[in-house]
């Protein structure tokens, strides 16, 4: 990952002077920034991609421009929850291999799909106009007024470049002990791993039963973050076992089109309010974004 993170460093570093969107200097006052939200958990299965492209969804209801990045380098799980079977990743876009219109997927519903933050890591051998078109593709997704980083449970080095790099982290957990011991693990990782944390980080309780249920679920967490890791966690919110998700998921449908007005669709919005609401950290965007991804900069 070294010699591809310091390739993108000298593109970066190049097309500062022509391209501006990709400096801090060009978020300024008045314009619009990039909020980067990477989802995260300690236990695989808990529901990050079906939360990822359904906060997505409903992010784009209020009239945002959504791009879900799906940082799993092993399954590309958001492609098969929409019911698009990814071929290609943003490797293969560069390397001109398929259109880049066929490859970032527009979805109909409204919301585009980065299909492989792998393509990150294999930028290192670029002809000039892959290098261009590499480019071009960055400069779109600092476009999007939301990005939402799906990532592989647990923490890899990839997971983690990718939470330094956020704005926020949101962990999901599920009521089950092992999920929750994962979380609190997640969580001590992050906070040791990133010494300079200052993301926001808060959590989302999963298939919870009850609104008392989720509450207790979240209280426990925090409490011992806060206790033994000194770390503030917020509950964003929970989301209700539904059986219309896995129905959903069945038909390739996100759950929020399959059953927009049922109890987990119910919950989306909740927290997509709730994120509204809370503060992120200031100073960010995309060009802060890939510069903290690259190690480069604050
Ligand atoms: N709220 C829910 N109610 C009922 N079932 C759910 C709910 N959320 C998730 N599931 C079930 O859990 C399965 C796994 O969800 P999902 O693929 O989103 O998890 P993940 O955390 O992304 O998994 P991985 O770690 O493998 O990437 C879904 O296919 C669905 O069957
Ligand atoms: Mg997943």
């Amino acid at each position: 990952m070294q010699d591809q993170a310091e390739k993108l460093r000298e593109i970066m570093k190049e097309q500062e002077s022509v391209e501006p969107v990709l400096s801090p200097e060009a978020a300024g006052p008045g314009q619009k920034k990039t909020r980067i939200i990477a989802v995260a958990s300690g236990k695989g299965g808990v529901g990050k991609t079906n939360m990822s492209i359904n906060l997505a969804l409903a992010y784009a209801r209020l009239g945002k421009k959504v791009v879900v990045l799906d940082a799993d380098l092993g399954l590309a799980n958001v492609n098969v929850v929409l019911g698009v079977i990814p071929k290609y990743n943003l490797y293969h876009v560069i390397r001109k291999q398929k259109t880049k219109r066929d490859d970032n997927l527009d979805t109909d519903y409204g919301i585009r799909i980065e299909a492989g933050a792998s393509g990150f890591s294999r930028i290192a051998n670029l002809s000039e106009e892959e290098r261009q078109h590499f480019i071009r593709e960055l400069t779109e997704l600092s476009a999007a007024d939301v990005i939402i980083i799906d990532t592989s449970a647990g923490v890899s080095q990839n997971v983690l470049s990718f939470i330094r790099a956020a704005d926020d982290a949101i962990i999901v957990t599920t009521p089950e002990p092992t999920a929750i011991t994962d979380a609190y693990g997640i969580i001590k990782i992050i906070s040791t791993e990133l010494d300079d944390l200052d993301l926001g980080m808060s959590l989302i309780v999963n298939r919870a039963g009850s609104v008392t249920e989720a509450k207790k679920v979240a209280h426990r967490v925090i409490n011992i973050t806060g206790q033994f890791l000194n770390i503030k966690v917020d509950y964003l919110g929970f989301v209700f076992e539904d059986p219309a998700v896995p129905q959903a998921v069945r038909r390739q449908q996100p759950f929020l089109v399959a059953d927009p007005r049922g109890k987990a669709s119910t919950c989306i919005h909740h927290i997509v309010g709730r994120l509204e609401k809370v503060n992120y950290r200031e100073g960010s965007g995309f060009g802060q974004f890939l510069r903290r991804l690259i190690g480069r900069g604050e």
